[in-house]
């Protein structure tokens, strides 16, 4: 019987920060995804698993095509559908993605393995703090990085490290379900560290020379970030 992953599941994406009509409009406009893909999106909607929804995936496969990158590194695979939809999007590109949580990374290993795209795509299992760290030499051209949201910009750096110049980076669900735009002290307790992350994120990012950066009003909203040189550096204990 397959399990229920409420407890992963993410109240956000019923708190649209555009109007739903608009969201409505946009998911009608989708062009058809490829039956596989279609089936894990079907998958993670009826087991309320968090994948990206329909129109960022339009955006990413739009995007992907346009920008091409060879090789892309995911922190945060779950049951990998958007790392079968990068896979599917660019025949030619590697796939490097990146989960801890023991459940979503057996159902990723099946998917990738029932799909030949999955023969591009590598998991790493772990947290993705030490794990960015290991992969310290590489270069991907596009990190998409949707985890833990306080954690984007403890990543920061290591993801900077990990991208060419010209490279970008997407992190998603930077809205919170449009949290984000109100006072800290009108934030919820429990919502206070993904807060107080995310802005440490954008001030962090919005105020590099190196970097241009664009927010995006998809889902939950993506942060876009350009590494326009070579040497970046984000000093942590400004942060
Ligand atoms: C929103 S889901 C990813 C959805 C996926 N990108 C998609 O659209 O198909 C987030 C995943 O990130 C993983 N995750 C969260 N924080 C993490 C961390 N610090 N290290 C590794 N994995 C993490 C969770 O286990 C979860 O499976």
């Amino acid at each position: 019987m397959v399990k229920t992953y409420s407890e992963h599941s993410n109240p956000n994406m019923r708190r649209p920060v555009v109007q739903q009509g608009i969201v409505d409009f946009m998911r009608n406009q989708d062009q058809a995804l490829p039956a596989f893909l279609q089936e894990l999106q079907d998958f993670a909607a009826a087991e309320n698993v968090p994948i990206i929804p329909k129109e960022t995936v339009a955006f990413f496969r739009f995007f992907l095509q346009a920008v091409a990158p060879k090789r892309i590194l995911e922190v945060g695979t779950a049951i990998g559908f958007s790392a079968l939809m990068m896979a599917e999007a660019l025949p030619e590109a590697e796939v490097v993605t990146i989960d801890r949580n023991p459940e979503m990374i057996q159902l990723a290993q099946e998917n990738f393995a029932r799909f030949q795209e999955g023969n591009r795509i590598r998991l790493l299992e772990g947290e993705a703090q030490g794990l960015l760290q290991d992969l310290k030499g590489q270069s991907f051209d596009l990190i998409f990085v949707d985890s833990a949201k306080s954690k984007y910009v403890v990543f920061l750096q290591d993801l900077l490290d990990l991208l060419p110049q010209g490279g970008i980076l997407i992190f998603d669900d930077v809205f919170q379900g449009g949290d984000i735009a109100k006072l800290p002290e009108d934030i919820r307790r429990g919502q206070r560290a993904i807060y107080r992350g995310l802005h440490k994120l954008f001030e962090a990012v919005g105020q590099h020379p190196d970097l241009m950066v664009s927010y995006l009003p998809l889902g939950d909203g993506l942060l876009m970030v350009k590494k326009e040189a070579d040497l970046v550096e984000i000093f942590q204990e400004a942060l």
